[in-house]
């Protein structure tokens, strides 16, 4: 369905959901999936060098999955896709367009969200308060269109009926489900999942594998996940990629991961917290 011209829109900054959406006419239904091309990127924080020389090929459509320890630089890498960060050297191109030019983000003909691992969001307002912000903030449909959408969105992630909730009385694994849900209100080209199923119990992980997996089928868009989840990661990605100290050691299909020669790939699948087990 066409909703109402829109603006280049970033919904907030620091720990919020980012969008950004085309100049004038916004189809909200109409996903594309975007590829990124990552070369060469370099972001340093004083003297400590967390992103090396990154290259890294998603493409259009894919479900890409970033494993690795923690204090490697996946959520670093994420925010610079989304532009809230901006690298010391390197480019990002996303449909082959730079998105930084002198080290400033530049708007994009094409809607992104991420997941934060935080969830951000606003306790102030109600599970659909939350979900709706951006089309509301946007003006991007007529007020009865965001109330199918936001039920149409909580329904995806397990949560029907509950938009009146304050995001106070969630547990973290319902929170954490309403930030998913409010990522997919804009229909996103590009989604971004730092930390899933972080606060999930085993069942609504499995439901939000499905859910992830249905949605690509659906729409066609780009997910980029970042989880210590191996068993997640190895489910539902078409190729994943190794992160170590701040540098992509191994990329490959879930079985090339699985039978990775490198001592650190065979290390972190033998000793992460949930094992190889059962896939
Ligand atoms: N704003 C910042 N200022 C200084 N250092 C930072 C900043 N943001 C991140 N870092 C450092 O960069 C490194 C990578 O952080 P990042 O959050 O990307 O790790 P991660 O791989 O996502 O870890 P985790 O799995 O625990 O979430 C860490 O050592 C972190 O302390
Ligand atoms: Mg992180």
């Amino acid at each position: 369905m066409d909703c109402e011209p829109g603006e280049v829109a970033a919904l907030g900054t620091n720990g919020m959901d980012t969008a950004t959406s085309i100049d004038g006419q916004i189809k909200i239904d109409s996903v594309k999936g975007v590829s990124v091309y990552i070369e060469k990127l370099n972001k340093s924080f004083g003297s400590h060098h967390v992103l090396k020389d990154i290259d890294l090929e998603i493409r259009s459509g894919e479900t890409f999955s970033i494993i690795g320890p923690s204090g490697t630089g996946k959520s670093i890498l994420l925010r610079h896709i989304i532009r809230l960060e901006t690298p010391d050297s390197g480019q990002i191109y996303i449909n082959g367009e730079p998105i930084f030019v002198d080290g400033n983000p530049l708007p994009q003909p094409f809607r992104s969200s991420m997941v934060f691992q935080s969830s951000a969001l606003f306790n102030s307002l109600t599970v659909g308060e939350n979900v709706g912000l951006w089309l509301r903030e946007h003006r991007i449909c007529p007020e009865n269109r965001i109330r199918g959408i936001i039920t149409e969105k909580l329904a995806i992630v397990g949560l029907e009926g509950k938009e009146g909730l304050r995001t106070s009385e969630l547990s973290g694994g319902m929170k954490k489900r309403v930030a998913i849900a409010r990522s997919l209100a804009m229909d996103p080209d590009l989604v971004l999942y730092d930390e899933p199923t972080a606060e999930l119990d085993p069942i609504t992980t499995d439901e939000l594998a499905e859910t992830i997996v249905s949605l690509r089928k659906k729409t066609g868009n780009t997910t980029i996940i970042v989880t210590h989840d191996l068993n997640f990661a190895l489910y539902l990605s078409d190729r994943i990629a190794m992160m170590y100290d701040g540098e992509i050691i191994e990329t490959g299909t879930p079985e090339e991961i699985r039978g990775s020669s490198n001592p650190i790939v065979q290390r972190f699948i033998r000793t992460t917290t949930k094992g190889i087990q059962g896939v």
